[in-house]
């Protein structure tokens, strides 16, 4: 397949940290920061998961190296016509904006969101866009300034064309996705039809996995297979506890990594509530959630495909109800090749794909479905 392919390949996870945000990153010492190392040639460091800023480890060896894939827009087009993928909707990567002070976070999520546009304006219309590359963005929200600057930045979003959701982690205004205080955001996102890309960031404690010495043996492995998608599936969970999608049965959330583990775990989510004495509906005094997990995934959720093999991704399709609901992505430039291979195909994106074609044989209308027309209909996309 490649760039010229007859149909739209869409990547709808795919991350970048423009230049203005790398200045940010290495301006701090703390996490998250980029450590720029002195030895001549060596590439500066990415240090923004909490296990990754190990004390007893040089900067210089700490977190991951961090190169042009994760600035340049020219590396994210040359990466995007290697993989035959016809359009990116880019999105800054975590940690997002959450670590900035509350007077300085609306400006820096406006100077972020104008950039993006900015970008995918001029590719769009330039040589790229005539080779079949098309940017789009999701777009990023000041979520520790006051709610009436996030839901102020909510609606000046709508105004930038080539915006088309934003991005955000689980942590929402400091207390997690289930805090009422978030209700103000949530109407204005249902009222304005914004979608969210919900991306996980912080994982589990290093206690839930053996503490730091185990993680060490293992580096990313598990806070990045485990962590992550578990964080997810509490974000999603708590939200639907607390009766997030019964007041705002119009909102509507793009779940990272096919949804984390949530897929799998429905089921007995939906049976753990039937069985809850302490709810009303069981005869207890706490109100439980209105409506039904299912209900909730067919209508409010849509799933990536970044879940890297056939039983997960079979999962996800089955979760959402149907193909229409299940979106291509790679999660660029994370996972990138290692060793000398840098312009060969990702395994991290070729597996994604090779998951595609195994789940759905015979089917290429679900298969063109999930690779990129869900997106276009789904985002509104000009392709
Ligand atoms: N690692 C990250 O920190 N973020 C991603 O999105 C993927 C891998
Ligand atoms: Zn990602």
């Amino acid at each position: 397949m490649s760039s010229s392919s007859s149909f739209p390949v869409v990547d709808i996870h795919t991350h970048m940290y423009p230049p203005s945000y790398i200045k940010l990153l290495s301006s701090r010492t703390t996490v998250p920061y980029i450590h720029l190392p002195s030895e001549p040639g060596a590439d500066p460091r990415l240090i923004i998961l909490a296990s990754d800023d190990d004390p007893s480890r040089p900067k210089s060896s700490r977190g991951r190296p961090v190169d042009s894939t994760y600035s340049s827009f020219d590396s994210k087009r040359h990466f995007m016509t290697t993989h035959g993928i016809t359009c990116s909707v880019i999105s800054l990567a975590n940690p997002w904006l959450d670590f900035l002070d509350p007077s300085s976070a609306l400006s820096t999520a406006q100077e972020i969101n104008d950039d993006l546009e900015k970008a995918c304006a001029e590719n769009n219309n330039s040589s790229a866009a005539h080779k079949g590359v098309k940017l789009y963005a999701f777009g990023c929200l000041p979520l520790s300034a006051p709610a009436k600057d996030i839901v102020s930045e909510i609606r000046r979003l709508k105004t930038l064309p080539h915006v088309k959701g934003v991005i955000m982690g689980t942590t929402g205004l400091g207390n997690g996705l289930d805090d009422p205080a978030l209700d103000d955001v949530y109407a204005a996102l249902a009222s304005t039809s914004t979608l969210v890309f919900l991306h996980p960031h912080y994982g589990l404690p290093d206690s839930a996995f053996g503490g730091p010495d185990v993680i060490a043996r293992s580096g990313h492995v598990l806070p990045l297979a485990l962590g992550f998608p578990l964080e997810t599936t509490i974000a999603v969970s708590r939200m639907y506890l607390s009766g997030v999608f019964d007041r705002h049965p119009k909102l509507e959330f793009l779940l990272a990594h096919s949804g984390g583990t949530l897929p799998f775990l429905a089921g007995r989510i939906e049976s753990c509530v039937a069985h809850e004495r302490e709810f009303i509906a069981n005869g207890g005094h706490k109100q439980g959630p209105q409506r039904s997990i299912w209900d909730v995934l067919h209508s409010n959720i849509f799933l990536d495909a970044v879940i890297y093999g056939q039983p997960g991704l079979k999962a996800a399709i089955e979760a959402a109800g149907s193909v229409d609901r299940v979106m291509f992505g790679t999660d660029h430039p994370f996972f990138p090749p290692l060793g000398d291979e840098k312009d060969s195909k990702w395994l991290s994106v070729e597996s994604n794909k090779a998951a595609i074609d195994g789940c759905l044989p015979q089917d290429q209308d679900a298969r063109r479905k999930i690779l990129g027309g869900n997106a276009v209909r789904v985002l509104g996309l000009d392709l």
